[in-house]
This record gives C-alpha cells, sequence and structure tokens, in this order.
C-alpha cells in the first residue's frame, strides 16, 4: 500500500476554528475590528504586555518597522547572510547598505562578534533572525547598550519559542517581529505581527498600517506621513485566537518529533552531528528540521536527493539561500567565499518534514528514505 504523501510543513486545523472563521463570516465584521483587537490582546499577554501591531504579514510588519524608525539612504544595517531573501530586499527597498555577517553553523543564529565587528558609525539597526535557537538574550541585550543601535528580531520562525528563563521570545529586547504564514508555528492564513515598547513609536506603526491616516479632535483626518495598507483581517484574527489555544502544545510535540529525528540519525555516519541543529536546545520552537547533507562528497545534486524524495512520498524544503549572493547583492559586489557558514548551508540544506499532526512513525519512515536516498545515490 502506497503511503499518503508527507509535507515537509502543514498547518494545525480544528473544527473550532473552521468554526469560528464562520461565525467570522456571519457577523459581517470581517476587516479590522473586534477580533483583529482581541488577537492583539492574547499576544500582548503573551509578550509580558508590550504593544502588538497585526499586520497582513511578517514582511509588512519589519517594513513598518523600518520606516517608524526612519531608516534609509546613508544608514547600515547589520544582518546575517544566511536567512530568508526579505531581510535583504527590505534593507535594499529602504535605501540603507546592507552589512552581512556570518552564521553558527548549526544554530543558524548570527555570529555576535563578527556583528559587533561590522558596527560603524553608520549602523542605525541590528537585524537577527531567531533561527535554528532562540537567539542569546543577553547578547541581544549587551550589543543594544553598547552600541546604542536598535534591535528588529526576526521571529517569523520562532512564534512559540521561550528563552532558558521561560519568558516567551517578544517578551523583551527591542522590536520583534512574527509571522502567522502557514508554514509557522501558528497560522493566520497570512499575517504577522510587531512587538514593540514605545507609546510614540507604536502610534507611528498604527498609522503607516492604515493610510498614514491620524484622526483629528475635530473628526476631521489628517496624513502627515505616507502610509500604507496592511491592517489585520477578523477573519484571520478568528483563526489565530483559536490557533493561538493550541500554540504551546503543538511546539512540545514539535520538540518531541525533533528529538524523534536525533534518535533516527544517531546511526547514521552521513548525518553526522554538525549537520544537525543544536540538540540540547531548551525552548526552542522547532519550525523547521534542517539537514545539511553531505552532497558534494556523495556526488549527489540537492535536485536529485529532493525529486528521489518527492518519489518517496516526502516533501523536502530549502532553507534558505545565502542573500549575499543573489544576483541583487552580486550586483553590489558579493561573493563565494564572504561567508562560508552561511554559503554552506545554502548549498547542502534540506528542511525534513515537521509539523504537529505527524506520528513518530513518519518521522522513521522520513529518516530511513534519507538514508536509503543518499545512499542509492551514492553507489
Ligand atoms: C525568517 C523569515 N523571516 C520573515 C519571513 C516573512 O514572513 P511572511 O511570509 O509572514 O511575510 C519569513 C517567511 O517565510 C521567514 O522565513
Amino acid at each position: 500500500m502506497t503511503q499518503p504523501f508527507l509535507p515537509f510543513a502543514r498547518p494545525g486545523m480544528d473544527e473550532a476554528t473552521i468554526a469560528a472563521v464562520a461565525e467570522t463570516l456571519r457577523s459581517r465584521w470581517i476587516v479590522t475590528g473586534p477580533r483583529a483587537a482581541a488577537f492583539e490582546k492574547a499576544l500582548s499577554e503573551r509578550f509580558g504586555g508590550r504593544s502588538v501591531r497585526a499586520m497582513t504579514s511578517a514582511t509588512a510588519a519589519m517594513q513598518l518597522a523600518l520606516e517608524m524608525l526612519g531608516i534609509g539612504a546613508g544608514d547600515e544595517i547589520i544582518a546575517p547572510a544566511q536567512s530568508f531573501f526579505v531581510t535583504g530586499n527590505l534593507i535594499e527597498r529602504s535605501g540603507a547598505k546592507a552589512v552581512f555577517v556570518d552564521v553558527d553553523l548549526r544554530s543558524r543564529n548570527l555570529d555576535f562578534a563578527q556583528a559587533q565587528a561590522a558596527v560603524s558609525p553608520k549602523t542605525k539597526l541590528l537585524l537577527p533572525t531567531h533561527y535554528n535557537a532562540p537567539l542569546d538574550p543577553a547578547a541581544l541585550d549587551t550589543f543594544r547598550t553598547k552600541n546604542k543601535v536598535r534591535i528588529l528580531e526576526d521571529a517569523a520562525l520562532a512564534i512559540g519559542s521561550r528563552y532558558p528563563d521561560g519568558r516567551a521570545v517578544g517578551a523583551s529586547g527591542d522590536l520583534v517581529t512574527f509571522s502567522f504564514h502557514p508554514n509557522k508555528n501558528m497560522t493566520t492564513i497570512e499575517g504577522g505581527a510587531l512587538v514593540l515598547d514605545d507609546a510614540k513609536e507604536t502610534a507611528t506603526v498604527e498609522e503607516l498600517r492604515f493610510h498614514g491616516i491620524r484622526r483629528q479632535a475635530d473628526g476631521t483626518r489628517d496624513v502627515e506621513r505616507a502610509g500604507t495598507k496592511y491592517n489585520f483581517s477578523d477573519v484571520s484574527a478568528a483563526v489565530g485566537l483559536e490557533q493561538l489555544k493550541h500554540l504551546d502544545a503543538w511546539c512540545a510535540r514539535r520538540e518531541q518529533l525533533a528529538k524523534r529525528y536525533f534518535e533516527g540519525f544517531a546511526n547514521d555516519d552521513l548525518i553526522t552531528p554538525e549537520c544537525l541543529p543544536p540538540e540540547n536546545n531548551p525552548g526552542h520552537s522547532w519550525n523547521m528540521f534542517t539537514v545539511l547533507l553531505p552532497l558534494p562528497a556523495l556526488g549527489v545534486t540537492r535536485k536529485a536527493f529532493v525529486d528521489a524524495m518527492q518519489k518517496e512520498g516526502i516533501g523536502i524544503g530549502i532553507s534558505y539561500e545565502a542573500i549575499h549572493l543573489t544576483s541583487l547583492f552580486r550586483k553590489k559586489g558579493f561573493r563565494e567565499g564572504q561567508f562560508p557558514n552561511s554559503e554552506r548551508i545554502a548549498r547542502e540544506t534540506v528542511t525534513l518534514p515537521l509539523f504537529p499532526e505527524m506520528q513518530d512513525s513518519d518521522v522513521e519512515r522520513v529518516c530511513a528514505s534519507v538514508s536509503r536516498v543518499l545512499r542509492r545515490k551514492a553507489a
């Protein structure tokens, strides 16, 4: 009997979510309204009472954070060369200069020593990603206070992650953004959120999120700063409110499944610990299980591996390409060899299926397929 196809990501969904969406649609209040406000409040409670503004995506939230900070031409932003394209795109679109640094091979988090060495009088922002482990909160604090530089933590992958002291990622630090895309730990279909503290900055983000409109005391409206339209719908919020109820349990299940992966690869000499995320990783919410495959040594292309896995009924993701080696940044002079870990990850990484509805036997099936496909290709 052929086994069902196993995608690499799949959002959790229950009847309560479907009912909440139906109820929202029936209410006729489908765009930003009471449910969006309730969703922001629920997130704020999770983040220790900090301000939360929900938006159409994490990309939107990150863009508005840069605009709120007034970052533009003449400024520099320090960012990892290994993260999603959004990092490079938003820096470029802001007019600022991207100053890339390398990442750790296993946690894939930005190297703070390199970031510190890259600071210049023009540095306006550090833009690190919570990748295969929560970023070090002490390193974030030190960087911010020592350099008097703002930080925007890209926590798109990290909704549900916690620091060693139990606080949620997002409950501390400076500006933090999350994604609720269906591949993330919880979804609102599309959606994202910005977490911040300052009331004036929150008001600016709120204005920018909705056309730059400012309500006047006399009931008229004015625009001082050109805004855009990234407001969050009540239908998405209805999904998010239900998803939030499951988030911690889903992340706990993700952790169990990750443990099964470590067990599954423990005796596979092709998958060494160096190829895997950190195993002792408290608080990590395991949005992805990434593996570096010894493809060059086996003479196997990644495409051949992905195609063979697809034939075995297993979906494989790729996260991520190296941002400095995109055509966009090559044109600015970036080259191979500048950020070896980011480049090796870009060449060798695959993302294996990981979502809460998976069974332990699914992980065993993936590990067996990886091992079989690599050995078959190597033969
Ligand atoms: C690390 C990272 N940051 C940001 C984003 C952007 O998220 P969104 O799709 O909600 O805009 C993604 C999306 O996959 C991501 O992987």
